[in-house]
């Protein structure tokens, strides 16, 4: 088995967990990285007694919060967040970052809408010096509309493909389906891109984040971990 001393994202969904103050409302973000942040806050739980309220991000967080017995409230019960910590698939120098590789987008920007203190929790692959580069473009869309969104999509320059997994078209948690948009040259203007798409009638959310992140980890392959700051 993996040391997870020296695996990048143990190392940082870990170092993320213990950030997060005792009385906490706690933000469970979603994917293979914040998975090791529950693990530690669960270790917290039982070790220190540390108090919080998670709010889930997805039903397979929700799912595993559940079994390491974190307990949990909904958005119909908390104002704001104090703090979330998810994971991302990019993210550039400015914190602008692009979610959705686990299809959570939408329950993801939701929660960090409403959130104090965005943590990131990523290894050192996820950096990049410019969005849409390494990975495409997730846009969460109703699947009645998704060849009128997919060729809209085609218009802003990118190759936007159905999500399908084993030849099976993914869902999401919310029924909608989701299609990857890949830009040739990666993203120039991810401000204008942004509202381009959530013009698109059909689209419900899509994978860029821009201003929410505040502090971001980085896991190292060497177990060292960085905590670097929101540039002002
Ligand atoms: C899910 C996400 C995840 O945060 C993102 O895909 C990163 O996942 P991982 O930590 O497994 O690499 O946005 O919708």
């Amino acid at each position: 088995m993996a040391n997870p001393a020296l695996d990048p994202k143990a190392v940082a969904g870990r170092a993320a967990a213990d950030l997060v103050p005792d009385g906490a409302v706690v933000g469970l973000g979603t994917g293979s990285t914040v998975h090791f942040t529950l693990l530690r806050l669960a270790e917290r739980m039982r070790a220190e007694g540390l108090r919080i309220l998670g709010v889930p991000t997805s039903v397979d967080t929700e799912r595993k919060a559940r079994e390491l017995a974190i307990p949990l409230t909904t958005l119909d019960d908390v104002e704001s967040i104090d703090v979330t910590v998810d994971g991302a698939d990019e993210i550039d120098p400015r914190f602008d970052m692009i979610k959705g590789g686990g299809g959570a987008l939408l329950r993801e920007k939701v929660v960090a809408s409403i959130t104090r203190r965005q943590i990131v929790v990523v290894g050192p692959n996820k950096l990049v010096a410019r969005l849409g580069t390494t990975f495409a473009l997730p846009i969460e869309v109703v699947p009645f509309a998704r060849g009128t969104v997919q060729r809209a999509v085609r218009r802003l320059g990118a190759d936007p493909v159905q999500r399908t997994r084993d030849g099976v078209v993914v869902r999401t948690d919310n029924g909608n389906e989701v299609l990857d948009a890949r830009f040739p040259d990666g993203i120039a203007d991810a401000v204008a891109l942004e509202r381009a798409i959530d013009a698109i009638p059909g689209v419900v959310e899509c994978g860029l984040f821009l201003g929410l992140a505040h502090v971001l980890v980085v896991g190292h392959p060497d177990g060292r971990v960085e905590v670097r700051h929101k540039p002002v």
